[in-house]
């Protein structure tokens, strides 16, 4: 494939939004697949030279109309994937940002319908779901959702919603996300921890006893050297029976190339055997169970150990 029918599409996808024309989704998915089989072929290092020439294109000045788009690729907290982004994915019940043209409306509809923005709309209800899992083996389950950016996972979690005994830490790097926690959940208990992974891997916070530890959205970040002794720390944490969740986007998930260009977003993405084999410090005879599964759009991987109940002897042994 020649770079020009990039070109070729973008133009495709300008006449379309400017005519408010019906066929403007499935000219921005052609488009944005292109971009994808680029990004593919030539890998991150390579594919940049492409994403450099279209961001040369005026198809830039559409895709950056649209408030999700763009607050990726402004970054005001100084990160990509921040929590106010995330709330444009979870829909207007959380943020409604005003769009400067109706072309930019379609086009926010469009971007925050991709397949990333729904595998993080399903990870967000795998995490309610863990909760509420928890909440059914335990009385009173202690979570840790560790980089919990706005935790709207508890909007879509039954357990919260009957007003089961839930012991939350939330934990994160960034202050304004865990003052808007504070706003929505502090009155309900849940307790703000502002750290990062580096303090958790320093062993200058003391993290224990938990039933329930996640992690969405954060190992999509961190390399290897970084995400492996950070799962092992973290299953260390829980109680005998506790659970460790965490995700990680897979490769080649259709909106990848559109993320590097538009969004100047780059995640790690691993495939759901390296993802899993994140936990590979994790002695398998600690663990009970361990689960692997991904999303209906293959655009996330999900890992799920289970810590091994204590045995009797330790019982004993006190
Ligand atoms: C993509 S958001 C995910 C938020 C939330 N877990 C969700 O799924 O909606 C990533 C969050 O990870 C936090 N984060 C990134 N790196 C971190 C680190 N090293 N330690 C703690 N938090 C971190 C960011 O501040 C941000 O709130």
């Amino acid at each position: 494939m020649s770079a020009a029918i990039l070109d070729t599409y973008a133009a495709k996808v300008l006449n379309a939004a400017n005519e408010q024309h019906p066929s403007f989704a499935s000219e921005m998915t052609r488009y944005v697949r292109a971009l994808r089989d680029y990004f593919v072929e030539l890998g991150p290092s390579r594919f940049k030279e492409v994403a450099d020439a279209v961001m040369r294109h005026p198809v830039k000045a559409l895709m950056h109309s649209d408030p999700f788009t763009w607050r990726t690729y402004d970054k005001p907290r100084g990160y990509a994937g921040d929590a106010v982004m995330l709330d444009y994915i979870y829909g207007p019940q959380f943020a409604n940002p005003p769009c400067p043209s109706q072309a930019a409306q379609r086009l926010y509809l469009y971007s925050t319908n991709s397949h990333s923005c729904q595998g993080v709309r399903y990870r967000r209800d795998q995490l309610a779901i863990a909760i509420d899992r928890a909440a059914v083996d335990v009385d009173s389950p202690r979570i840790l959702a560790l980089a919990c950016g706005h935790l709207r996972e508890l909007s879509s979690c039954r357990a919260f919603a009957m007003k089961r005994n839930l012991e939350i830490v939330a934990m994160d790097q960034d202050k304004l996300s865990l003052d808007q926690v504070e706003r929505d959940y502090g009155s309900y208990g849940v307790q703000i921890l502002h750290a990062g992974v580096r303090e958790i891997l320093k062993g200058r916070i003391d993290l224990r006893n938990f039933d329930l530890i996640y992690a969405a959205g954060l190992f999509d970040y961190l390399p290897d050297e970084v995400a492996r002794p950070l799962i092992v720390r973290l299953f260390q944490a829980l109680n005998p029976g506790g659970r460790l969740l965490y995700a990680n986007f897979v490769p080649e998930i259709e909106d990848c190339g559109y993320m590097e260009t538009f969004m100047d977003w780059h995640l790690l993405f691993r495939t759901k055997f390296e993802t899993l084999d994140l936990a590979h410090g994790v002695s398998i005879t600690e663990l009970s169970d361990r689960k692997l599964w991904t999303d209906p759009l293959n655009t996330m991987a999900f890992v799920e150990l289970v810590k091994a109940p204590s045995s009797p002897q330790e019982v004993e042994d006190g």
